[in-house]
């Protein structure tokens, strides 16, 4: 017994006198979410968009394109699973450069809030326009709630937000976007209400009103994040003291 007496009263004290320090050092200010962990792909394959993040992590270019917009602001809108599905054969049909064209035209590379989204009828470029051309853009038409988005060819409707912090948007969608510069459109009866109308993009009021407006980051997420650090510290604190409670006991079993 003699010679686990002071080895273990030893212990003892010092797990003593690690519960009060350790525990306001072990509470630095919740991590700010910072662009370098926003991972798209992550983010879509976890909420009903995997088909689309395993296209996009299969075409190297559209990824690193997506990544690349992330800390400049990026709104990008996913089909879900069961819509994208029956789309695949359609894709692989298509050129590699098509393939590309194709996922690069499902993102804006501006930070659309969906109260922007509500509030700005127009035409947008996509990450797959080409500066000079202008092309591989399409139309955003609200009506009330329900923010539609046209192309030549497609409508479709975000169903969802998966992700929304400045400056990234992410949201579902219940078409896949087609392209005219790749899709024939099917039928052409009614012509499309002019987007000439609305050629003034809105893209400026958008950018202007991601930088630090109140909209665009809600007190309610931050109030959540805290509260989350919170809990995490509480839980780290309940951690390690139960770890000292049991090293105790061994301590005072081995006395
Ligand atoms: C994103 O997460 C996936 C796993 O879901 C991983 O394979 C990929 O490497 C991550 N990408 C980045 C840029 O961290
Ligand atoms: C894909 O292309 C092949 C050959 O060009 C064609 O037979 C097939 O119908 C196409 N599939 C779709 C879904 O368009
Ligand atoms: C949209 O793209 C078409 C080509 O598909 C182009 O002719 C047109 O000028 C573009 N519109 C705008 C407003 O950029
Ligand atoms: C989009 O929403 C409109 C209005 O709610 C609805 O009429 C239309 O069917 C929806 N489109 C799709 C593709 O779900």
């Amino acid at each position: 017994m003699q010679p686990f007496l002071r080895p273990s009263i030893l212990l003892f004290l010092l797990l003593l006198s690690l519960i009060p320090t350790s525990l306001p050092q072990s509470s630095p200010a919740p991590q700010p979410l910072t662009t370098d962990d926003i991972n798209i792909t992550d983010l879509m394959s976890k909420n009903g968009c995997k088909s689309f993040a395993d296209l996009l992590h299969s075409t190297a270019d559209a990824a690193d394109s997506f990544a690349s917009n992330i800390g400049s602001g990026l709104t990008a809108f996913c089909p879900t699973d069961p819509v994208l599905k029956p789309f695949l054969p359609l894709f692989k049909n298509l050129t590699a450069d098509q393939k590309i064209s194709l996922l690069l035209y499902h993102a804006i590379p501006i930070y659309y809030s969906i109260q922007m989204l509500k509030s700005n009828n127009g035409v947008v470029n996509t990450l797959a326009t080409d500066g000079t051309t202008k092309n591989y853009n399409f139309t955003i038409q609200n009506d009330g709630d329900v923010v539609t988005l046209q192309t030549k060819v497609t409508k479709a409707n975000i169903t969802g937000t998966l992700f929304d912090k400045d400056p990234v948007a992410l949201y579902a969608i219940d078409e896949v976007l087609e392209p005219t510069e790749i899709f024939k459109p099917a039928e052409v009866p009614v012509p499309a209400p002019a987007p000439q109308v609305v050629a003034d993009s809105p893209k400026p009021a958008g950018k202007k009103q991601s930088n630090g407006s109140p909209e665009a980051q809600s007190p309610g997420d931050k109030a959540a994040d805290q509260k989350a650090g919170d809990n995490n510290r509480a839980a780290a604190a309940g951690n390690l003291a139960g770890v000292a409670a049991v090293a105790a006991f061994f301590a005072f079993a081995f006395v």
